[in-house]
């Protein structure tokens, strides 16, 4: 699937418009299943919505990836980045397989210097991961607005605060591959990301080696890689024993299990980085 980069739409009310806000962790999404209906109704090219309901399915392999939906270890990844204090602050980062995009609004409220966004479809981009963005930007700059001591003729308003905080944001669509080479040749400076982070992203072996790739080519010399994932998923085939059997036999990066979670279905946080990185 090629890769297209999204631009930020100079509208930014019209992107809120049809949608209602729900919460969970302190971060605002839009409800998916408003969403649904209005892409039902027509607003999603690639038709995603009505496939995904017609066969059932939360993964149609090559078609849609699920980003529709938030999935559990994305809960499971923000919890450990703030129990293990991860510092966001002037830091590029990647939210890779973003969906909601919940892990780099967390990045970005964590004061990151850039954070980019991508997702295998379009449709998931324009009509979830920006409008969460936009939601979450927006609800930052009043709570900016209130601790702030300054007159209030004297504060930014939010329609001044709103773009800056955008300007450090980049949203991508297509396969891992092509996206890399989006990045790596396009005319716009790119440095590599400090961290990655990526939420449900192993489930189908067949993506390993492109998925390895891509970490391998856009992770920092000195990056870090946070991968949250079920231990095993059931009917797809992947989990995350096949997949650090996978690194392990690449021989390009170091891996460290930094958490696992028992309730429900076993799931675990895994961290990667470069093999003789400090
Ligand atoms: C199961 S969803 C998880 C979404 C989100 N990270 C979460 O935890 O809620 C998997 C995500 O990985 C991305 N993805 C899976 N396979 C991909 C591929 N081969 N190329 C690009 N993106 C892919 C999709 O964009 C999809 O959003």
């Amino acid at each position: 699937k090629a890769a297209k980069e999204h631009d930020i739409p100079e509208d930014l009310n019209k992107l809120l418009e049809d949608k209602v806000l729900e919460t969970a962790s302190g971060l605002c999404y839009v409800k998916m299943s408003v969403v649904e209906m209005t892409c039902l109704n027509g607003a999603d090219e690639e038709g995603i919505v009505s496939k995904s309901v017609s066969s059932h399915s939360d993964l149609i392999p090559g078609v849609y990836e699920g980003g529709l939906k938030i999935w559990e270890c994305t809960f499971d990844l923000i919890d450990y980045l703030s129990e293990a204090e991860i510092q966001f602050s002037g830091k590029t980062i990647l939210d890779l397989g973003c969906g909601a995009g919940l892990l780099g609004i967390v990045a970005l409220r964590g004061k990151a210097e850039k954070v980019h966004f991508q997702d295998y479809n379009s449709t998931v981009i324009d009509k979830i991961t920006l409008p969460n963005v936009v939601a979450n930007c927006i609800n930052e700059c009043h709570r900016d607005d209130n601790k702030n001591s300054k007159p209030p003729s004297k504060r930014p308003k939010v329609a001044e605060c709103l773009p800056d905080v955008l300007t450090k944001c980049r949203f991508f669509s297509g396969e891992w591959s092509a996206v890399t080479q989006l990045l790596l040749s396009s005319n716009k400076p790119f440095s590599k990301y400090d961290i990655i982070l990526t939420s449900e992203t192993i489930y189908n072996p067949d993506y390993y080696s492109a998925l390895h790739d891509t970490l391998a080519q856009l992770l920092d010399t000195n990056g870090c890689v946070y991968l949250a994932s079920k231990v095993h998923y059931f009917g797809v085939g992947g989990g995350i024993y096949l997949f650090e059997k996978f690194v392990e036999e690449r021989n390009v990066f170091r891996t460290s299990m930094v958490k696992t979670i028992d309730k429900g279905l076993q799931r675990c946080i895994l961290e990667m980085a470069f093999k003789g990185s400090s």
